[in-house]
């Protein structure tokens, strides 16, 4: 198992390319099931949940050939409609497979994912979903069961706007007989790519970027290809990185309007942005504002970007308070972050922080992939050294992070092979 080995207090400097988004990838791949043939996604970010979500499609029998960010998916083989346990305990988005199947093939044995670092994160949409499309659907042993000779278009509307649940039922409704109404569907960036790939493989989708998607199915698709999108997520945290830090950092290959929500609150708190088409530059204050957040769906400030801003929060002049709408007990990262002397105080799905002038470094652990983050971030200003154990958290999504960091300027060193 490796760790990081952080000293803090480098200022980062520099120029970093954001990498393709791992929430897009990890949608954009099972739509390969949906057509014969071969599908091509270039600017793939080479990550751990990438290479899990290959597994589970070449063990359905399809061929997948990863080379220079480019991921080439060929599902002429497919014939096994199963996601064991095994996959899907690894990473829940293997739900993804669920709607492809019963859409293409008639039949899926999906594993229920079970839980997660920080709660129940329940399925019971995409269930009931495409129960409402036509499917039939049986939970036995931990499993989904379902079948469906051909799925039949209908209206549904989603109590909660649901990212996964959102790319399940549009996957499923593409070739179903009729047409489809997905009201109050997710718009997350993730979720309008998926949409756009679909129709380039010959969906009918109207709405697209809306919460209102109208899906007319179409009786089959064709294989296609695609740039996957920067990952806004990335790009946020190092954006985090450069603020804690009192650097001035540049960010290339990023679409800064879908990061708008992050970057309207680092100004707030004090830094200066300049924005291109397709790179974001920022400069640090002097001093961190506390500002408040609350984490939200899109265009609201991401939850995935929650325990980056706490990390912020806990050097900032003053106090702030960080709410999470969306998972109400996202905060496995402040009992860590206090382990480095942030001042941190939970109030139900609030994180109340008293800003501290200063932090030092100790042996702190990774419990999800945001939460590592934070703790990475954290590392980069503590005194001392800071070993941040169990970061094969953060290789589930982000793509090479410490040698990123080191290009910046950062000293961190991943260190392998001992048990921690
Ligand atoms: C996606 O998860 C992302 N994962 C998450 O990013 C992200 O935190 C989340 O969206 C919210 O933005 C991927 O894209 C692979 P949801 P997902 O369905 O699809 C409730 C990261 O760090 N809900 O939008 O699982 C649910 O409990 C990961 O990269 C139901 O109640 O999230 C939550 O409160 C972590 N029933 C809310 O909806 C359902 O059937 C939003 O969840 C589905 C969801």
């Amino acid at each position: 198992m490796d760790k990081f080995v952080i000293r803090g207090g480098e200022r980062l400097n520099g120029t970093v390319e954001v990498s393709g988004a791992k929430n897009a990838s990890l949608a954009l791949m099972p739509a390969a099931l949906l057509a014969s043939g071969i599908t091509r996604l270039r600017n793939t970010p080479a990550l751990r949940d990438v290479s899990t979500m290959s597994t589970l499609l070449k063990s359905m029998g399809a061929k997948v050939d990863f080379k220079n960010n480019t991921l080439a998916i060929d599902s002429r083989g497919v014939k096994h409609f199963e996601a064991p346990y095994e996959h899907v305990k690894k990473m829940r988005a293997s739900i993804y497979v669920l709607g492809p199947l019963i859409a293409r093939f008639g039949q899926a044995r999906v594993s229920l994912p079970g839980g997660c670092a920080w709660g129940p994160r329940p399925v019971n949409l995409h269930l009931e979903g495409l129960q409402k499309l036509g499917a039939q659907i049986e939970l036995e042993g931990g499993y989904i069961n379902a079948k469906a000779d051909r799925l039949t278009g209908t209206k549904i509307h989603f109590d909660v706007s649901s990212v996964g649940a959102t790319g399940n039922i549009l996957m499923a409704a593409v070739l179903a007989s009729g047409t489809t109404l997905i009201e109050n569907a997710a718009i997350e960036p993730e979720m309008t790519s998926l949409a756009e790939f679909l129709v380039a493989m010959g969906a009918k989708i109207d709405g697209i970027g809306t919460n209102r998607l109208e899906i007319e199915g179409v009786d089959s698709l064709k294989a296609a290809e695609t740039r996957t999108i920067p990952d806004r997520i990335e790009a946020g945290t190092f954006l985090v990185a450069a603020a804690m830090t009192g650097g001035e950092i540049t960010l290339t290959g990023v679409r800064p309007d879908q990061l708008s929500a992050v970057t309207a609150k680092l100004e707030d708190a004090g830094c200066t942005i300049g924005f291109t088409e397709d790179t974001i530059t920022l400069t640090a204050p002097e001093t961190i504002r506390p500002v408040d957040v609350t984490a939200n769906i899109y265009p609201g400030f991401p939850t995935d970007m929650q325990a980056q801003w706490t990390a912020m929060m806990s050097i900032a002049d003053g106090t702030s308070i960080i709410t999470d709408s969306i998972y109400f007990d996202r905060f496995k990262h402040v009992p860590e972050l206090v382990r480095l002397g942030a001042n941190i105080e939970i109030k139900e799905n609030a994180a109340v922080v008293r800003g501290v002038p200063r932090i030092t470094g100790a042996k702190v652990m990774s419990t999800d992939l945001r939460a590592s983050a934070s703790l990475i971030l954290a590392g980069l200003v503590a005194s001392g050294t800071t070993e941040v154990l169990r970061v094969y958290h953060i290789d589930r999504g982000y793509e090479a992070i410490e040698k990123k960091l080191q290009t910046l300027g950062a000293d961190i060193q991943r260190v392998t092979g001992e048990e921690f």
